[in-house]
C-alpha cells in the first residue's frame, strides 16, 4: 500500500461529522461554512434558504405574513430542494443551488423583499416544524456542514461539532455594507448598523426557536479574523473531535 492510498483509507474510515454553524447576521456563517465544507469535502446546506424559498412563494400566492395557518399548509404542500452551486458559481461565492417545487429560485429569494417575508415566516412554529423536518431529511446521513439560527440548538442537538459565530455588531455591519456596496445598493454604514441591532433583536427574542448559543456550542468570535482563518480553526477543532468520536456509532439526529 502507498502512503497515500494508507492516507486515503485513513480519512475514509473516519466518522463523517454533522457541523452546525449558527450565529447572527453578518457573522460570516455562509462563508465560513462553505469554505469549511470545501475543505473536509463535506456537503453545505443553507437552511435559510429554506425559509427564503418558502417565503417567495407566500409572496407569490399572496398569503399573508400573519396566516400560520395557510402558511403551515404551504409548507407541507411544498418542496425544497437544496443542490451544491455549479463550479463558476461557487467561484463566486454562491451559495447552494435553491429549487422550489421543481423551480430554480436561486438569485430569486436574494432580495430585501423575500428576506424580510422569511424572517416573518420564521416566528411560525408549525412552519418551522415542517422545515426543520426537511433539513434533518437533507442532512441527517452526516459529512454536512448546516448553516442556520437553530441548527445546533433544534435541527441537529446531537451533532458532534457546533459552533456559535459571532463578531461585534459594528464589525458585522460592515461586511454587510461592503456587500451591499458590491451589489451597487447605497446604505450608509450607519443604516446598516441599524438594521444589524433590530435583527439582531428580533432573531434573539423571538418565542419559537430563538438565536440562542447552546450549551455546547464553541463560541467563535470573529471580529478580528478572517474567513480563511476562522474556516481552518473549525477544521482543527473537527479533527480533534473525529478522534474522540467511535467509528461506529450509531447517527442520533
Ligand atoms: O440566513 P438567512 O438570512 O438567509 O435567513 C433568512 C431568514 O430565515 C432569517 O430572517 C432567519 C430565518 N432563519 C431561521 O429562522 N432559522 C434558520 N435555521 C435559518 C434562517
Amino acid at each position: 500500500m502507498t502512503k497515500t492510498q494508507g492516507h486515503h483509507q485513513a480519512v475514509e474510515s473516519m466518522q463523517k461529522l454533522t457541523i452546525t454553524i449558527d450565529g447572527p447576521a453578518g457573522s460570516g456563517k455562509s462563508s465560513v461554512a462553505r469554505r469549511v465544507a470545501a475543505l473536509l469535502g463535506y456537503s453545505y446546506l443553507d437552511s435559510g434558504a429554506m425559509y427564503r424559498a418558502l417565503a417567495l412563494k407566500a409572496l407569490e400566492r399572496n398569503v399573508p405574513p400573519n396566516s400560520d395557518a395557510s402558511l403551515e399548509a404551504l409548507a407541507k404542500e411544498t418542496h425544497i430542494e437544496l443542490k451544491p452551486p455549479t463550479p463558476e458559481c461557487e467561484a463566486v461565492g454562491a451559495k447552494n443551488r435553491v429549487f422550489l417545487d421543481g423551480r430554480e429560485v436561486t438569485n430569486e429569494i436574494r432580495t430585501a423583499e423575500v428576506a424580510q417575508a422569511a424572517s416573518q415566516l420564521a416566528t411560525i412554529a408549525a412552519v418551522r416544524r415542517v422545515l426543520v423536518a426537511e433539513q434533518q431529511r437533507a442532512g441527517g446521513g452526516g459529512g454536512v456542514v448546516m448553516e442556520g439560527r437553530d441548527i445546533g440548538t433544534v435541527v441537529f442537538p446531537h451533532a458532534e461539532l457546533k459552533i456559535f459565530l459571532d463578531a461585534s455588531p459594528e464589525v458585522r455591519a460592515e461586511r454587510r455594507w461592503k456587500e451591499h456596496q458590491e451589489k451597487g445598493e447605497a446604505f450608509t454604514l450607519s443604516q446598516v448598523l441599524d438594521e444589524v441591532h433590530e435583527r439582531d433583536r428580533r432573531d434573539r427574542e423571538r418565542k419559537v426557536s430563538p438565536l440562542v448559543r447552546a450549551k455546547d456550542a464553541v463560541l467563535v468570535d470573529n471580529t478580528a479574523m478572517g474567513i480563511e482563518e476562522t474556516a481552518r480553526l473549525i477544521v482543527m477543532l473537527a479533527g480533534e473531535r473525529q478522534k474522540e468520536a467511535p467509528v461506529c456509532a450509531a447517527k442520533k439526529v
